[in-house]
């Protein structure tokens, strides 16, 4: 039985994570924006009474994150498995037209708050048992994999994300956690459309079978769903 700090898990992958985490007997703390909007994980805490806790926290705003490592804290006294999934992808960027506040927000989203929540959540990350930490990442991130212009806001803010995630490695190794940033592919979500060729059920089982193949000298690692290294 593991503890789990789920964000962004009202919906797409979020939401597949929390499904299989619970079905496995798993513990979960499942965080977003509109708890009262958030009906699916209304009936799963119906359905799996004290393995279930619905936590709210709006990951742009560093006071709400702060609040929720808070909350997680009375919920569980140690926690095994933090997935920073919670992610923002601004649609329609064309080069000329890029907006501070799309960049400023999703960065915010992207890279900040992953880092922020790690950071706040490192005390209880040390008492669970062998903790993980998992970022969710995008080969978008990756530097030498730039063909055109695309999506800046979102490809600059998970590139942070993945800095992010080695320095999290660095700073956690001495506690023995590790921490990975793992693109899941292209999947069918709000943000992945309906062309994608993978659902959200199968990416989070795959990334879940991943987490526990992973060990220490995985850390600090960019990977696809299957453990292979993406290029920085
Ligand atoms: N789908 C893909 O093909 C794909 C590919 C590569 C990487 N990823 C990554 O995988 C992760 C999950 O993606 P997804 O496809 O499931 O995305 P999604 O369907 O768009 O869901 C995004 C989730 O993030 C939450 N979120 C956004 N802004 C937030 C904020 N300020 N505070 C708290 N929660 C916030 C959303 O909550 P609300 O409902 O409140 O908006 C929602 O629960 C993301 O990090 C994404 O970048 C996805």
């Amino acid at each position: 039985m593991k503890r789990v700090l789920v964000t962004g898990a009202n919906r797409g992958l979020g939401l597949a994570f929390v499904r299989r985490l619970l079905a496995r007997g798993d513990r979960v703390a499942a965080a977003c924006r509109h708890p009262g909007r958030a009906n699916a994980l209304t009936q799963l805490a119906a359905a799996h009474p004290g393995h279930l806790h619905v936590l709210q926290a709006d990951l742009a705003k560093p006071a709400s994150i702060a609040e929720l490592a808070r909350e997680a804290a009375l919920v569980f006294d140690g926690l095994e498995l933090l997935i920073n999934n919670a992610g923002v992808l601004p649609s329609g960027e064309r080069f000329g037209a890029v907006e501070a506040d799309t960049l400023d927000h999703s960065f915010r989203v992207n890279a900040m708050a992953p880092f922020l929540l790690t950071q706040a959540l490192a005390p209880l990350l040390a008492k669970g048992d062998r903790a993980t930490v998992l970022n969710l990442g995008s080969a978008m991130a990756s530097l030498s994999g730039v063909r055109e212009f695309r999506s800046p806001s979102y490809a600059i803010s998970k590139a942070a994300l993945n800095m992010a995630t080695r320095e999290l490695a660095q700073a956690l190794a001495p506690q023995g956690i590790i921490v990975l940033a793992v693109s899941p592919g292209w999947i069918r979500t709000d943000m992945g459309g309906e062309n994608a060729p993978t659902s959200p059920e199968d990416a989070a089982a795959a990334l879940l079978r991943l987490l526990d193949r992973a060990g220490p000298a995985d850390s600090g690692r960019f990977v696809d769903r299957d453990g292979e290294d993406i290029p920085w």
